[in-house]
Protein backbone atom coordinates (compact mmCIF):
# COMPACT_ATOMS: atom_id res chain seq x y z
CA UNK A 1 0.00 0.00 0.00
CA UNK A 2 1.02 3.23 -0.42
CA UNK A 3 1.07 4.34 3.21
CA UNK A 4 4.06 1.25 3.66
CA UNK A 5 6.44 3.56 4.99
CA UNK A 6 9.14 0.43 6.09
CA UNK A 7 9.97 -2.83 4.54
CA UNK A 8 7.26 -4.55 7.09
CA UNK A 9 3.80 -5.85 6.24
CA UNK A 10 3.20 -7.00 9.53
CA UNK A 11 4.75 -5.76 12.79
CA UNK A 12 3.45 -7.05 15.86
CA UNK A 13 5.15 -5.96 19.26
CA UNK A 14 3.92 -7.52 22.78
CA UNK A 15 0.61 -8.54 21.15
CA UNK A 16 -2.33 -9.58 23.28
CA UNK A 17 -5.59 -10.82 22.26
CA UNK A 18 -8.30 -11.65 24.11
CA UNK A 19 -12.02 -11.84 23.51
CA UNK A 20 -12.73 -11.97 27.54
CA UNK A 21 -10.56 -12.01 30.96
CA UNK A 22 -8.61 -14.82 29.56
CA UNK A 23 -6.07 -14.00 26.97
CA UNK A 24 -5.68 -15.80 23.79
CA UNK A 25 -1.97 -14.55 22.49
CA UNK A 26 -0.25 -13.29 25.12
CA UNK A 27 3.22 -10.82 24.28
CA UNK A 28 4.20 -11.79 20.99
CA UNK A 29 6.50 -9.54 19.23
CA UNK A 30 7.11 -10.75 15.71
CA UNK A 31 7.48 -9.44 12.39
CA UNK A 32 7.23 -10.36 8.24
CA UNK A 33 8.88 -8.88 5.08
CA UNK A 34 7.29 -7.70 1.87
CA UNK A 35 7.46 -10.91 -0.18
CA UNK A 36 7.88 -13.34 2.58
CA UNK A 37 5.96 -16.90 2.67
CA UNK A 38 5.24 -17.95 6.53
CA UNK A 39 3.42 -20.63 7.65
CA UNK A 40 1.55 -20.62 11.08
CA UNK A 41 1.38 -23.82 12.99
CA UNK A 42 -0.17 -24.83 16.54
CA UNK A 43 -2.35 -27.06 18.35
CA UNK A 44 -6.32 -26.82 17.93
CA UNK A 45 -7.77 -24.03 19.86
CA UNK A 46 -3.69 -22.68 20.63
CA UNK A 47 -5.44 -19.04 18.51
CA UNK A 48 -4.44 -19.82 15.24
CA UNK A 49 -7.49 -18.03 13.48
CA UNK A 50 -7.41 -15.51 16.04
CA UNK A 51 -4.03 -14.57 15.12
CA UNK A 52 -5.30 -13.91 11.49
CA UNK A 53 -8.68 -11.72 12.81
CA UNK A 54 -5.87 -9.58 14.74
CA UNK A 55 -4.03 -8.88 11.10
CA UNK A 56 -7.42 -8.38 9.24
CA UNK A 57 -9.23 -6.30 12.21
CA UNK A 58 -11.76 -8.71 12.99
CA UNK A 59 -10.10 -8.13 16.42
CA UNK A 60 -8.33 -5.44 18.17
CA UNK A 61 -5.55 -5.68 20.47
CA UNK A 62 -6.26 -5.88 24.18
CA UNK A 63 -2.39 -4.81 24.57
CA UNK A 64 0.29 -4.25 22.54
CA UNK A 65 0.75 -3.43 18.80
CA UNK A 66 0.39 -4.68 15.74
CA UNK A 67 0.79 -3.23 12.00
CA UNK A 68 -0.10 -4.30 9.34
CA UNK A 69 0.85 -2.61 5.76
CA UNK A 70 1.67 0.81 7.87
CA UNK A 71 -1.47 1.19 9.74
CA UNK A 72 -1.99 0.20 13.56
CA UNK A 73 -5.05 -1.63 14.00
CA UNK A 74 -5.36 -0.49 17.55
CA UNK A 75 -6.30 2.56 16.48
CA UNK A 76 -7.58 2.60 12.88
CA UNK A 77 -10.66 4.20 11.89
CA UNK A 78 -13.71 1.95 10.37
CA UNK A 79 -13.34 4.11 7.02
CA UNK A 80 -8.82 3.07 6.76
CA UNK A 81 -10.06 -0.11 8.21
CA UNK A 82 -12.13 -1.18 5.23
CA UNK A 83 -9.59 0.29 2.30
CA UNK A 84 -7.05 -2.07 4.38
CA UNK A 85 -9.47 -5.27 3.21
CA UNK A 86 -10.08 -3.96 -0.53
CA UNK A 87 -5.98 -4.63 -0.24
CA UNK A 88 -6.19 -8.22 1.24
CA UNK A 89 -6.73 -11.63 -0.21
CA UNK A 90 -8.16 -13.49 2.69
CA UNK A 91 -8.76 -17.66 2.20
CA UNK A 92 -11.27 -19.77 4.45
CA UNK A 93 -11.15 -23.42 5.48
CA UNK A 94 -14.70 -23.50 4.39
CA UNK A 95 -14.27 -21.20 1.16
CA UNK A 96 -17.44 -18.96 2.21
CA UNK A 97 -18.67 -18.89 -1.38
CA UNK A 98 -22.20 -17.61 -1.88
CA UNK A 99 -23.45 -20.54 -3.17
CA UNK A 100 -26.33 -19.10 -5.61
CA UNK A 101 -23.70 -17.00 -7.54
CA UNK A 102 -22.13 -18.71 -10.51
CA UNK A 103 -18.22 -19.54 -9.85
CA UNK A 104 -17.59 -16.18 -12.13
CA UNK A 105 -19.50 -14.27 -10.41
CA UNK A 106 -17.75 -15.11 -6.74
CA UNK A 107 -14.71 -14.64 -8.20
CA UNK A 108 -15.29 -10.80 -9.52
CA UNK A 109 -17.11 -10.40 -6.36
CA UNK A 110 -14.75 -7.93 -4.71
CA UNK A 111 -14.57 -6.09 -8.06
CA UNK A 112 -18.46 -5.50 -7.88
CA UNK A 113 -18.11 -4.64 -4.16
CA UNK A 114 -15.08 -1.67 -5.60
CA UNK A 115 -17.61 -1.04 -8.57
CA UNK A 116 -15.97 -1.77 -11.41
CA UNK A 117 -17.43 -1.64 -15.01
CA UNK A 118 -18.68 -5.05 -16.00
CA UNK A 119 -16.28 -5.08 -18.76
CA UNK A 120 -13.42 -5.03 -16.48
CA UNK A 121 -15.15 -7.43 -14.24
CA UNK A 122 -15.44 -9.95 -17.50
CA UNK A 123 -12.01 -9.17 -18.29
CA UNK A 124 -10.50 -9.90 -14.78
CA UNK A 125 -12.71 -13.03 -14.67
CA UNK A 126 -11.26 -14.48 -17.63
CA UNK A 127 -7.78 -13.61 -16.20
CA UNK A 128 -8.56 -14.69 -12.64
CA UNK A 129 -10.27 -18.23 -13.90
CA UNK A 130 -7.72 -19.07 -16.22
CA UNK A 131 -5.46 -18.67 -13.29
CA UNK A 132 -7.10 -21.15 -11.15
CA UNK A 133 -7.84 -23.19 -14.25
CA UNK A 134 -11.20 -22.97 -13.38
CA UNK A 135 -12.51 -21.18 -17.00
CA UNK A 136 -14.91 -24.21 -18.30
CA UNK A 137 -16.74 -23.76 -15.32
CA UNK A 138 -17.21 -20.30 -14.73
CA UNK A 139 -21.12 -20.53 -14.94
CA UNK A 140 -21.40 -23.32 -12.58
CA UNK A 141 -22.47 -22.93 -9.06
CA UNK A 142 -20.25 -23.49 -5.87
CA UNK A 143 -22.49 -26.68 -4.98
CA UNK A 144 -21.61 -27.73 -8.53
CA UNK A 145 -18.14 -28.22 -7.59
CA UNK A 146 -15.63 -30.57 -5.60
CA UNK A 147 -14.07 -28.93 -2.46
CA UNK A 148 -10.92 -28.78 -4.46
CA UNK A 149 -12.48 -26.64 -7.21
CA UNK A 150 -14.43 -23.89 -4.58
CA UNK A 151 -11.35 -23.61 -2.90
CA UNK A 152 -9.94 -22.54 -6.23
CA UNK A 153 -12.80 -20.04 -6.60
CA UNK A 154 -11.69 -18.88 -3.49
CA UNK A 155 -8.22 -18.85 -4.39
CA UNK A 156 -9.33 -16.46 -7.48
CA UNK A 157 -11.88 -14.15 -5.54
CA UNK A 158 -8.91 -13.69 -3.10
CA UNK A 159 -6.67 -12.77 -6.03
CA UNK A 160 -8.93 -10.85 -7.70
CA UNK A 161 -7.59 -6.91 -6.68
CA UNK A 162 -3.70 -7.58 -6.44
CA UNK A 163 -3.57 -8.01 -2.61
CA UNK A 164 -0.36 -7.04 -0.74
CA UNK A 165 -0.90 -9.76 1.70
CA UNK A 166 -2.78 -12.83 1.67
CA UNK A 167 -4.17 -14.45 4.52
CA UNK A 168 -5.61 -18.08 4.59
CA UNK A 169 -6.93 -19.73 7.74
CA UNK A 170 -6.65 -23.39 6.70
CA UNK A 171 -7.09 -23.43 3.20
CA UNK A 172 -6.47 -26.95 2.20
CA UNK A 173 -7.95 -28.01 5.97
CA UNK A 174 -11.01 -30.09 3.45
CA UNK A 175 -9.00 -30.98 0.83
CA UNK A 176 -7.47 -34.18 -0.36
CA UNK A 177 -3.71 -34.98 -1.21
CA UNK A 178 -4.24 -34.17 -4.49
CA UNK A 179 -6.68 -30.69 -4.13
CA UNK A 180 -4.53 -29.35 -1.49
CA UNK A 181 -0.78 -29.33 -3.93
CA UNK A 182 -2.99 -27.36 -6.30
CA UNK A 183 -4.22 -25.09 -3.35
CA UNK A 184 -0.08 -25.16 -2.26
CA UNK A 185 0.99 -24.33 -5.62
CA UNK A 186 -0.88 -21.11 -6.30
CA UNK A 187 -0.30 -20.35 -3.01
CA UNK A 188 3.61 -20.42 -3.86
CA UNK A 189 2.66 -18.61 -7.10
CA UNK A 190 0.69 -15.68 -5.51
CA UNK A 191 4.21 -14.99 -3.85
CA UNK A 192 7.31 -16.07 -5.90
CA UNK A 193 4.69 -14.60 -9.27
CA UNK A 194 2.75 -12.16 -7.86
CA UNK A 195 4.99 -10.89 -5.22
CA UNK A 196 2.17 -10.94 -2.71
CA UNK A 197 3.39 -11.40 1.20
CA UNK A 198 1.48 -14.76 2.37
CA UNK A 199 0.77 -15.92 5.32
CA UNK A 200 -1.02 -19.62 5.79
CA UNK A 201 -2.24 -21.61 8.96
CA UNK A 202 -2.28 -25.24 8.36
CA UNK A 203 -1.88 -28.41 10.28
CA UNK A 204 0.85 -29.42 8.42
CA UNK A 205 3.58 -28.14 6.47
CA UNK A 206 3.49 -29.52 3.07
CA UNK A 207 6.61 -31.90 2.73
CA UNK A 208 7.96 -29.84 -0.37
CA UNK A 209 7.42 -27.07 1.49
CA UNK A 210 9.30 -28.09 4.80
CA UNK A 211 12.61 -25.97 5.51
CA UNK A 212 12.26 -23.40 2.26
CA UNK A 213 10.08 -21.25 4.16
CA UNK A 214 9.57 -19.01 7.89
CA UNK A 215 7.63 -20.82 10.53
CA UNK A 216 5.93 -19.96 13.43
CA UNK A 217 4.18 -21.82 16.30
CA UNK A 218 1.64 -20.65 18.69
CA UNK A 219 1.84 -22.30 21.78
CA UNK A 220 1.27 -21.42 25.49
CA UNK A 221 -0.31 -18.18 24.38
CA UNK A 222 3.21 -17.29 22.34
CA UNK A 223 4.45 -16.82 18.78
CA UNK A 224 7.73 -18.44 18.24
CA UNK A 225 9.91 -19.09 14.96
CA UNK A 226 11.07 -22.26 14.18
CA UNK A 227 14.33 -22.68 12.91
N1 LIG B 1 -15.51 -15.35 18.86
C1 LIG B 1 -14.97 -15.94 19.94
N2 LIG B 1 -15.39 -15.63 21.19
C2 LIG B 1 -14.83 -16.19 22.29
N3 LIG B 1 -13.85 -17.10 22.24
C3 LIG B 1 -13.38 -17.46 21.03
C4 LIG B 1 -13.92 -16.89 19.82
N4 LIG B 1 -13.24 -17.45 18.77
C5 LIG B 1 -12.35 -18.30 19.30
N5 LIG B 1 -12.42 -18.32 20.65
C6 LIG B 1 -11.56 -19.11 21.55
O1 LIG B 1 -10.22 -18.69 21.38
C7 LIG B 1 -9.34 -19.80 21.42
C8 LIG B 1 -8.52 -19.84 20.14
O2 LIG B 1 -9.40 -20.08 19.05
P1 LIG B 1 -8.91 -20.10 17.55
O3 LIG B 1 -8.10 -18.89 17.29
O4 LIG B 1 -10.11 -20.30 16.69
O5 LIG B 1 -7.97 -21.39 17.54
P2 LIG B 1 -7.31 -22.19 16.32
O6 LIG B 1 -7.62 -21.43 15.07
O7 LIG B 1 -5.85 -22.25 16.65
O8 LIG B 1 -7.89 -23.56 16.36
C9 LIG B 1 -10.19 -21.03 21.65
O9 LIG B 1 -10.17 -21.33 23.00
C10 LIG B 1 -11.57 -20.58 21.20
O10 LIG B 1 -12.57 -21.26 21.91
MG1 LIG C 1 -8.69 -21.96 13.40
Amino acid sequence: MSTMSTNFVINASNLTLSYSDEDIIKDASFSVKKGEFVFITGPSGSGKSTLLKSFYGQLKPKSGTVVVGGLDMSDITEGKLQELRTHLGIIFQDYKLINEWTVKKNAVLPLMIAGYSVDVQNTQAERLLKHVRLSEYKDRYPLELSGGEQQRVGVARALAKNPFLILADEPTGNLDEYSSNVIWELMENACQQLEATVLVVTHKIPSMFSHRYRHFIIEHKGVYEVH
